[in-house]
């Protein structure tokens, strides 16, 4: 049996880490709306409002030694020993130790010669603040005498520049100190209305502001001075690194328990209301926050609230079946993955800094699927957004960024696949919402005012990127890249010091096509064709269609190479992806897209291809993205073949893609083999944490591949399209749920060991109780289903009345 460092605890939907000394910082998000924060399970991550880059709150540092550095930190001292309720910074050995994940929330408990000390972690809805409820109790029969020093970094705001303009930044550094509150005050004097702060709801008996008069300048987070002499020095920074820590001297009787609330917020001020007296910060808005957070009646009402909030989205789909790892995930920790997939997109992780990079325009379109049944509302203003940063041709802005809503020019556009995926993301809004009103708002082209034309246009605009854009084989030329955004057809980059996702985009004369776009425009071209039939706008359906066709026609013509699909061709013309290459003879993404798709499936080319992904890619871990795995460079493929084989796009475990084969397999009715693969990469799943690493109850967004050094090992976990599409998967194929214009379709696809289940699924308003009953162990195919008692036709569940409850039992074959 492998060590274990924590388990599930369903009940209180809780991930319960046992020992704190994971393989890699296991972590959680804490805030649902603007205030977020990340959190390790040894309290570690930081703090952000809006803009992981723009408005960092707390300091973090990335790729540290000792790992996991900076964060929010509780310093007890109990006579000579110094310990932290989360084990670090100090690591002073505990008695006990557990940290409880939960939504949106995390506590973390530690206990240390009878001491126990429990924080808990959480941002208050529609609440600029983070709330950290620290309960001590003296569980001994002595009084005990304890000296608690908090301890808060700031970030000078940008977190860029905060890692950068040293020659400015060592300067700039002002603070308030106001009672118990520590206010951060940098820059606020010249351009900026914003401050944040920390305080605590009772008197202080000390404080420190200045980093180096706490910690000491040689010291780390480990050893500050202050703590370890029990005496906090009073500081008031001036420049260098301002911090916020209290100083509280705290005495437990016997038995006896003491909670302290320690908030962490943050404010925005008036251009005209900034000041209270010259020099001082107008803090009213955060002593507004404070006095509603200033109890522990108040904190556990917020508390409840939050909990209540997350009962409340969890309860619009759920499953009970016999297997306990498929109810957890479609039931908590899946549905969670992709609300925090909504607020982040991908920008900030302990894999990605927060700095680097935006909302991506792919990203976020296929993240829709993941969220759209729980926020509506907020589904369709990021469709608004993200349709803003389309250009009037058709392409898209790679990226944009989350405070201005503006595309990036750094990464810029000409991801030839990024098109489509608006009609797919705007689809899946419309099945699951009938808010077709949305088609008529007016949405600008790349966010210029005057240049707005109807969404459903754009959606008109991006089916024709396509076909405006097709290469000598009637395939979707690539342009920059597709999904795969590290094979790189046309970049040609010698040079070490260029990104690949940036450099020269030679597309002039360039002959490269890709077969992913041409499957994924077939399949959500059909959603196009389906939603103008659902308009009326039948002669554009028409249209439409004839280019579906004749793109079915040429990918059956030159884009299969006997056995699979190819993956694409190069600059030159030349086959990616076919048995007549060296390396990289065959691809998962236009596998996935074809057989999706359908392409050829009367034909047997879906079969066959999805048999010889079974032979070539698929492994214990999962499917890899490529096989051989590239050994070598090949510079007209790119990025993809800079990785050492086994990683990342180079034959890694792409979580994200698996579930295009996956959904494959069940347009051929194959439940079983589709169920293996899900189960494959499916986090509840994981025996080995040692090996996996990262955190076994999310998913990552590539597991080393069979190729790698270390096969099985995860990478890049949270934040991934992985949790859509694999959300997608398991509520609309397997368990076969789907939300269409006209009700719910139902169609399972299982392993034929799967029992009865039922699922509960609100729609529309009404709510469905559906009973899948499997007495022959059949993968698929419906022999009868009944609604309300009553025998239907066909599997289409109509739209019930709002506020009622439909009853439908469904039997397979
Ligand atoms: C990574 C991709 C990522 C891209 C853009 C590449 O280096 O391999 O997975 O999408 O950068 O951020
Ligand atoms: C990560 C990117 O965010 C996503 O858009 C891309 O499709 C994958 N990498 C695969 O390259």
């Amino acid at each position: 049996m492998a060590k274990e460092y924590g388990h599930y605890d369903d009940a209180a939907r809780e991930y319960v880490i046992t020992d704190p000394c994971t393989p890699w910082p296991w972590i959680n998000y804490l805030g649902t709306e603007d205030f977020f924060g990340l959190i390790s399970n040894t309290a570690g991550g930081y703090s952000f409002c809006k803009d992981a880059k723009f408005r960092r709150i707390t300091r973090y540092r990335y790729n540290g030694v000792p790992m996991d550095a900076g964060g929010r930190y509780f310093y007890i001292k109990d006579g000579d020993t110094v310990w932290n309720p989360g084990w670090k910074p100090c690591k002073t050995p505990l008695d006990f130790y557990e940290c409880r994940h939960g939504m949106n929330y995390t506590s973390i408990e530690g206990r240390k010669d009878g001491v126990t000390a429990k924080v808990l972690f959480f941002v208050p809805l529609k609440t600029w603040a983070e709330v950290q409820k620290l309960t001590l109790t003296n569980t001994t029969d002595k009084t005990r005498k304890l000296k608690l020093f908090s301890f808060q970094e700031w970030c000078l705001w940008n977190a860029s520049t905060d890692m950068e303009n040293f020659q400015r930044n060592f300067s700039t550094g002002e603070v308030e100190i106001d009672g118990s509150v520590i206010y951060h005050k940098t820059e606020y004097k010249e351009r900026r209305n914003h401050y944040a702060y920390y305080s605590v709801n009772v008197p202080v008996q000390g404080f420190d502001t200045d980093r180096e008069s706490f910690l000491g300048l040689y010291n780390g987070f480990d050893a500050p001075q202050a703590v370890l002499e029990g005496k906090p020095r009073g500081s008031v920074a001036h420049g260098w690194s301002p911090i916020a820590s209290h100083y509280l001297e705290i005495e437990l009787k016997p038995g006896q328990s003491r909670d302290l609330i320690f908030v962490l917020g943050y404010v925005e001020n008036a251009q005209d209301d900034k000041w209270e007296s010259k020099g001082v910060i107008n803090k009213r808005m955060a002593r507004e926050t404070l006095s509603r957070l200033d109890t522990s009646a108040k904190v556990d009402a917020e508390f409840k609230r939050l909990c209540q909030y997350w009962d409340n989205l969890l309860q619009i789909f759920s499953v009970k079946s016999a297997d306990e790892r498929l109810d957890r995930t479609v039931n908590i920790w899946n549905q969670y993955q992709c609300m925090i997939t909504f607020c982040f997109s991908r920008s900030a992780s302990f894999f990605e800094s927060g700095i680097g990079r935006g909302m991506g325009f792919r990203d976020s379109n296929q993240d829709l699927i993941g969220f759209v049944h729980q926020i509506p509302e907020r589904a369709r203003e990021r469709i608004i957004d993200i349709a803003s940063t389309q250009f009037a041709d058709g392409g898209c802005y790679h990226q944009y960024q989350p405070l201005t809503k503006r595309g990036n020019d750094g990464i810029g556009g000409g991801f030839n696949d990024d098109p489509m995926w608006l009609i797919f993301g705007v689809c899946g809004y419309l099945r699951e919402t009938g808010d077709f009103s949305i088609l008529d708002e007016p949405v600008p082209f790349d966010n210029v005012p005057g240049s707005e034309k109807s969404l459903f246009e754009h959606l008109t605009i991006s089916f024709d990127h396509v076909v405006n854009n097709l290469g000598p084989h009637g395939l979707p030329l690539i342009g920059r890249a597709d999904w795969n955004d590290c094979l790189n057809l046309n970049c040609f980059s010698n040079d070490p010091d260029e990104s690949f996702q940036t450099t020269e985009n030679k597309t002039e004369g360039s002959k490269a096509e890709s077969l992913m776009i041409a499957g994924l425009f077939v399949f959500s071209g059909r959603d196009y064709v389906e939603l103008c039939r659902q308009l009326g706008k039948n002669a554009e359906a028409d249209r439409a269609q004839k280019h579906i066709d004749a793109m079915i026609a040429a990918v059956e013509k030159y884009g299969w190479d006997g056995n699979w699909f190819l993956r694409a061709y190069d600059y030159y013309g030349r086959k990616v992806g076919s048995h007549e290459n060296e390396e990289g003879q065959i691809f998962i993404e236009s596998n996935g897209w074809c057989t999706m798709a359908g392409i050829g499936l009367k034909e047997g080319l879906c079969d066959k291809a999805l048999d010889s992904v079974k032979e070539r890619l698929d492994s214990e871990h999962g499917i890899v993205l490529n096989n051989p795995a590239f050994t070598k460079y090949y510079i007209e493929y790119g990025e993809i073949s800079s990785y050492p084989a086994g990683y990342k796009e180079n034959a890694g475990i792409f979580c994200h893609n698996n579930p295009w084969v996956i959904i494959g397999e069940t347009v051929r009715g194959n439940g079983k083999a589709a169920m293996e693969y899900w189960r494959k990469i499916c986090p509840a799943y994981i025996k080995d944490q040692t090996l996996h690493k990262v955190e076994p109850y999310v998913y990552s967004q590539m597991v080393a591949g069979k190729d790698a050094f270390r096969p099985g090992e995860g990478k890049n976990s949270w934040l991934t399209g992985t949790a859509a599409w694999n959300w997608y998967t398991i509520t609309q194929f397997i368990l076969g749920i789907k939300p269409t214009y006209n009700g719910l379709v139902i169609d399972p696809c299982i392993s034929p060991d799967m029992k009865d289940f039922t699922v509960t699924r609100k729609f529309r308003g009404a709510t469905y109780e559906i009973e899948i009953k499997n007495p022959n162990g059949a993968t698929h195919g419906i022999k009868s289903i009944t609604v309300d008692g009553k025998e239907i036709c066909g599997n289409l569940i109509p739209i019930a009345a709002e506020g009622s409850l439909v009853h439908v039992t469904a039997v397979l074959q």
